[in-house]
C-alpha cells in the first residue's frame, strides 16, 4: 500500500504586521479591545499593491521545497487552494509550476473551497498518491483577502490578513496522511460569500467579502467538531494520542470551543490567529510551518488538522507527521 506523508513546509507573510491599532489609526470605526475580545486578533499581515497570491504561494512552495529536501523537477502535482487567484485564468498552480520551473509535465490545478481549501487539497493530493499516480505533491493555500475587503464593513474588514503555507507530500511505505474527511452543504453559500462576477467587462453583483458572522461561528463550531470526531474514528486512533490540533484560524474562541469538544488542553492546540489574523485557505499550512519551524511540532507526532469556510465546506484530516 501506498501512504502519503508530509516531508516538508514553508510559509511565507507579506509585509510588516498591521495591529489593530494601526487600522484605528487608517480610520476604521474599531478598537483593539473589540476585536481582540471578539476574535483573539493582535495583528495581521497585508500585501503591498501588485503582490499576487502567486507570488506569496512561491515563496512558501520554495521554503516547503527546501526543508524537504527534494528536487523541485520531482514535484508532479500542484495543487494551490485560493480564493484569490492572480486571474481567472490560467490557475494559480500553473503560475506556480512555471514560476519553480518545473518542466516536467505534471498536473498543476486550484482548489476553491475558500477557508477549507487546504484541507482539501491536501485531501485530493493523498489520493492522488496513494493510488499511485503522482509520486510527490506541492499543497499550498495562498491568499490575497485584503484586496476582497470591505474597508467601510468593519465587521469584517478587521478580520483576515494576508499570506502563503505549503507542504510537500510524497510517497512512503509509512503511514502520514491516516485519514481525511471532506463536506459541504451549499445550502449555506449566502452567509459568507463574494456574490460578484465578471462578464462583459464588467462587476456585476459586489466584489467584497460579505459575511453573517453570528451564523458563521454557529456553523463553525458544531461542524469543526463533528468531523474532528469522524477523521479520529475513521483512523481508529484515541483522542489522547493527538498531539496536536491545528484548526483554521479564523477565531480564538472557535478554536477554544473545538478544543473543548475534543477534550484537548489548549497547550496542544497551534494558534497564530492573534499574529495572523483569518488567512483563510492559508491558515492551516501557514499555523503548522510556524510550529515546526518554532520546535513545537516534531516528527512523529500525530496531528489534527481542520478547516470550515463558504460555500459551506468543512474537512479534516489526521496525520503522522
Ligand atoms: O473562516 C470563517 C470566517 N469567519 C469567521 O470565523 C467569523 C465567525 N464569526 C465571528 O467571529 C463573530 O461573529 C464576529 C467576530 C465576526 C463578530 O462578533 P459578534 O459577537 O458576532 O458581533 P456582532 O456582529 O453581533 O456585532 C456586535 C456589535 C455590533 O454593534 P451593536 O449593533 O451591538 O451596537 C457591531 O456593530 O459590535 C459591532 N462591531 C464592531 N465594533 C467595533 C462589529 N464589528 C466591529 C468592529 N469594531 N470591528
Amino acid at each position: 500500500m501506498i501512504h502519503a506523508r508530509i516531508a516538508g513546509t514553508g510559509s511565507c507573510l507579506p509585509g510588516e504586521a498591521v495591529t489593530n491599532d494601526d487600522l484605528v489609526a487608517r480610520g476604521i470605526d474599531t478598537s483593539d479591545e473589540w476585536i481582540m475580545t471578539r476574535t483573539g486578533i493582535r495583528a495581521r499581515h497585508f500585501a503591498a499593491p501588485g503582490v499576487t497570491a502567486s507570488e506569496l504561494a512561491l515563496v512558501a512552495a520554495r521554503r516547503a521545497i527546501e526543508a524537504a529536501g527534494c528536487a523541485t523537477e520531482d514535484i508532479d502535482l500542484v495543487i494551490v487552494a485560493t480564493s484569490t487567484p492572480d486571474y481567472i485564468f490560467p490557475s494559480t498552480a500553473t503560475l506556480v509550476q512555471d514560476g519553480l520551473g518545473i518542466r516536467n509535465g505534471g498536473a498543476a490545478f486550484d482548489v476553491q473551497a475558500v477557508c477549507c481549501g487546504f484541507v482539501y487539497g491536501l485531501a485530493i493530493a493523498e489520493k492522488f498518491i496513494a493510488s499511485g499516480s503522482h509520486r510527490r505533491a506541492l499543497v499550498i493555500g495562498a491568499e490575497v483577502f485584503s484586496r476582497i475587503l470591505d474597508w467601510s464593513d468593519r465587521a469584517t474588514c478587521v478580520l483576515f490578513g494576508d499570506g502563503a503555507g505549503a507542504l510537500v507530500l510524497e510517497a512512503s511505505a509509512v503511514p502520514g496522511v491516516r485519514a481525511t474527511a471532506l463536506h459541504a452543504d451549499g445550502g449555506h453559500h449566502s452567509i459568507l460569500c463574494v456574490p460578484g462576477s465578471i462578464a462583459d467587462g464588467k462587476v456585476t453583483g459586489d466584489p467584497f467579502l460579505r459575511m453573517d458572522g453570528q451564523a458563521v461561528f454557529r456553523f463553525a463550531v458544531k461542524v469543526l467538531g463533528e468531523v474532528a470526531r469522524e477523521v479520529i474514528n475513521r483512523a481508529g486512533v484515541s483522542h489522547e494520542s493527538i498531539d496536536w490540533l491545528v484548526p483554521h484560524q479564523a477565531n480564538i474562541r472557535i478554536i477554544q470551543s473545538t478544543a473543548k469538544r475534543l477534550g484537548l488542553p489548549m497547550d496542544k492546540v497551534v494558534t497564530t490567529v492573534d499574529r495572523h489574523g483569518n488567512t483563510s485557505a492559508a491558515s492551516v499550512p501557514l499555523a503548522l510551518d510556524c510550529a515546526v519551524r518554532a520546535g513545537q511540532i516534531r516528527a512523529g507526532q500525530r496531528l489534527l488538522i481542520e478547516g470550515v469556510g463558504g460555500g459551506f465546506t468543512w474537512g479534516a484530516a489526521l496525520i503522522d507527521f
